[in-house]
């Protein structure tokens, strides 16, 4: 059986101490694994995963740098995919959260849980933040297909600076604004260099454009019907005419816009299921493009353009 297949926790957890370790982003400890600044308490789900999981073809993956609008993401695939089965009076994320219906894959590999994974149903629904070059074998190949998103990443950083301060323990001072800022720009925050991630999931939608759908935030925040009948049609279920005339693809955008998805949390359980001190609520903040002009300096700003301009020089990957 799979679950009998992962190491025993001891031979992770040997290794991650070993790794080099960042503290600074409180709560969450960095390890560097495999080149990319990886979240320690995911880290052994992440290697159970990583020797462990099985990618089948008709997988869907919902793939980010986290704060990149992962958890938009997650509802719009979701509610395109099964947008037969529920109505809109008794829609599901009306209910529960997108991370209920999208979730980690790393998560089922905590506490031995990776038959749940057999036993779901095709297609199946999963997530990761994992940069490209630590997805298991199976993923890489034939296995699934994915929808990247990726954001601005000075929105990013802003988003990614406000989400640890939710999280943040009151006995503990905030990461200060400008050392977040330096060690973002230097790859060293969750899941490591947004532009290595982004770099290497552009890349491999520019060679397997069948396989990789790469999206962009601000696109989805100028077209969200655009960009929600581009997903159908990557997804292999394309909105009909008819469902075009009758308005369905703007009842979706409209369930999982901005509005609606953060008023909904605000009426859901507060605390979420995870090893974070996370609530439905801590995903949702502003939901726009430029915030960042309220937080950075031109001087910071100019600092971080240049490390995008020179990080992503030669891809053809722009902001
Ligand atoms: P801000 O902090 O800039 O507001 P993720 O889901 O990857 O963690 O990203 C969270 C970011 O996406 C937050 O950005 C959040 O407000 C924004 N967001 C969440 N749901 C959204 C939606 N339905 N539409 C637009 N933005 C959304």
């Amino acid at each position: 059986k799979r679950e009998d297949a992962p190491k025993p926790r001891k031979e992770f957890d040997d290794l991650i101490s070993t790794l080099p370790l960042n503290q600074d982003w409180i709560p969450i400890r960095l390890r560097k694994y495999q080149d990319f600044w990886i979240p320690e308490h995911s880290l052994p789900e992440v290697m159970a995963m990583q020797q462990n999981f099985q990618a089948r073809l008709d997988d869907l993956f919902v793939l980010s740098y986290p704060k990149s609008g992962t958890t938009w993401l997650k509802a719009l695939a979701f509610a395109i995919m099964t947008r037969t089965r529920y109505s809109m009076a008794d829609h599901p994320l009306l209910r529960s959260t997108p991370h209920d219906f999208v979730v980690c894959i790393d998560r089922f590999f905590s506490g031995g849980r990776p038959s749940k994974l057999e036993a779901m149903p095709s297609p199946r629904m999963l997530s990761s933040h994992l940069p490209y070059p630590l997805l298991p074998d199976s993923m890489k190949g034939a296995g699934g297909r994915f929808l990247y998103v990726c954001r601005e990443p000075k929105d990013v950083f802003v988003s990614r600076w406000h989400f640890n301060d939710k999280m943040r323990p009151d006995s503990v001072e905030p990461i200060p604004f400008g050392k977040a800022f330096d060690l973002y720009c230097d790859g060293v925050s969750p899941y490591g260099s947004i532009w290595e991630h982004a770099r290497g999931y552009w890349g491999e939608s520019l060679r397997r454009p069948e396989k990789v759908f790469f999206l962009k935030y601000e696109e989805m925040l100028e077209e969200p019907a655009g960009s929600a009948k581009k997903l159908a049609d990557f997804m292999g279920c394309p909105f009909s005419p008819e469902e075009e005339k009758e308005g369905v693809v703007e009842e979706i955008t409209r369930l999982c816009s901005f509005d609606s998805l953060s008023k909904l949390a605000g009426s859901m359980p507060r605390k979420l299921n995870t090893k974070l001190p996370l609530q439905t609520t801590s995903f949702f903040r502003k939901g726009e493009a430029g915030d960042w002009r309220n937080h950075m300096s031109e001087e910071m700003a100019r600092r971080m353009d240049a490390v995008t301009s020179q990080k992503l020089e030669g891809s053809g990957l722009t902001f």
